[in-house]
């Protein structure tokens, strides 16, 4: 029997955890610090709200039209067209982003386990510069830590829909937020926090002129939201008729934009009070924070409750990324899905190696100058996901009948079924194809 999500509440907060993740924490403050704060935040926004929101009420009506795996979504709906194998491309880009998601997962839970011992804390000596480079320069350990986090996502998506991934989200989620929103009040009571508030929110409009600005914020609205890697075609995919689409998609983008804000708001005036560059790159979550910790008043306890959020809004994303292959696996094979579980997340523990180890023992393998693991999460964010987002706009918005579409996202009769499906059709469509051939340096 097809599996179901056990209420709405757990249905959707097992949607904000796949979407709230390292993307939110890690990724946002430092693609933020990078491109120029505010002004990014703007564009982030405008991309979020037009095309990641439209993107995931299309995942989500589709996976819940074809009640079953992400490929098997689209196959449903394309019999006899080429269209019927685009649901792979979200399912290699699950599993691309997974093998290296998975190893800076294993970095947070690293330093968890550290400021736990509390030997975190005394590392400090040459500097959290010469600890992180040398941890993630050795083999073992970030190997360890990364088996280890595919094993927790693992355990859980063996465990079943409802009983692995729902109820994990279910507790884990309001903790995170509570969290995040705790980290957020005690880093704007420090003095000088007002400039990191300053940088999040007073734009500098030249920045406008700088056309990695859009590619940059385009990945990310994509790599935060979680659209383009069939995550939410899978969880459409266990979901009834009674939940409304388009109330739980923007719920869930909502939900996602407002803890990347408050994530924002617990890294910058912590940054930027202590003295820290916020343009640091990768490195602003596992070297600049940390250092800043230890000035910090209480920072060895925020410390050590960061960590544990980063660790856990990651577990809660590799799950949903997870659980994207052994549905079309289960559904492939006929395998239990232990099993499937079990087989999926070894092959990515293997298909990972290569990116934990890119900063040791492998560094002499670079990909345009980077290391493997940044150059996959650049190609992957900037380039696979939008093409993805691309295909799913165009199969919702043209290969289904206008009808059709409108009512698989619970949009019949609404006023707002126009302008979704003309972003679906053209405008989403055309603003990603534009960034793209832009970034390729096409004109
Ligand atoms: N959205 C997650 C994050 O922000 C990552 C993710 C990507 C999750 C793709 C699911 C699918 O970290």
């Amino acid at each position: 029997m097809r599996e179901e999500w056990g209420s709405r509440a757990g249905f959707i907060l097992a949607t904000i955890g796949a979407a709230v993740g390292l993307g939110n924490i890690w990724r946002f403050a430092y693609i933020a610090g990078e491109n120029g704060g505010a002004v990014f935040l703007f564009v982030y926004l405008l991309f979020v709200a037009l095309i990641g929101l439209p993107l995931v009420i299309a995942e989500l009506a589709l996976g819940r039209r074809g009640a079953s795996d992400a490929v098997a979504a689209f196959a449903a709906s394309a019999a006899g067209s080429l269209w019927r194998h685009a649901g792979w491309i979200g399912v290699v880009a699950a599993v691309a982003i997974l093998s290296y998601y998975a190893v800076v997962a294993g970095w947070a839970l690293r330093y968890f386990a550290g400021a736990l011992t509390g030997a975190l804390w005394r590392e400090a000596g040459a500097g959290y510069g010469a600890f992180f480079e040398g941890f993630i320069a050795g083999s073992a350990e970030p190997m360890l830590y990364q088996a280890v986090m595919l094993a927790l996502a693992a355990l859980v998506v063996a465990a079943g829909v409802k009983g692995g991934i729902e109820r994990i989200n279910l507790w884990i989620m309001p903790l995170l937020a509570a969290i995040v929103c705790g980290l957020a009040i005690h880093a704007l009571l420090l003095p000088g926090s007002a400039r990191g508030v300053g940088f999040l929110f007073t734009p500098d409009w030249s920045a406008l002129g700088r056309p990695a600005l859009y590619l940059n914020a385009l990945g990310q609205a994509f790599f935060s939201l979680g659209v383009g890697m069939a995550v939410f075609v899978t969880y459409g995919g266990y979901l009834g008729s009674q939940t409304g689409i388009p109330r739980s998609a923007a719920t869930v983008v909502i939900g996602d934009t407002a803890f990347a804000l408050v994530a924002g708001l617990a890294v910058f005036p912590a940054v930027f009070a202590l003295g820290g560059d916020p343009a640091a790159g990768p490195r602003l979550a596992f070297i600049t924070f940390p250092q800043i910790l230890l000035d910090m008043p209480a920072g060895r306890i925020v410390g050590t409750v960061f960590f544990l959020l980063l660790s856990a809004a990651a577990l809660t994303s590799m799950i949903s990324l997870l659980e994207v292959a052994v549905a079309v696996l289960v559904a492939r094979t006929g395998w239990s899905r232990p099993r499937a579980t079990a087989i999926v997340a070894a092959a990515l523990f293997l298909l990972g190696m290569p990116s934990a180890l890119g900063y040791g023992t492998l560094r002499g393998w670079t990909l345009a100058g980077q290391p493997l693991l940044d150059a996959i999460d650049h190609l992957v964010s900037n380039f696979l996901l939008p093409l993805s987002g691309l295909c799913i706009a165009l199969f919702v918005g043209w290969r289904l009948r206008a009808a059709e579409a409108v009512s698989a996202a619970d949009l019949a009769g609404s006023a707002v079924a126009p302008a979704w499906l003309w972003l679906l059709r053209i405008g989403a469509p055309l603003t990603i194809l534009v960034i793209l051939l832009r970034s390729a340096g096409l004109f």
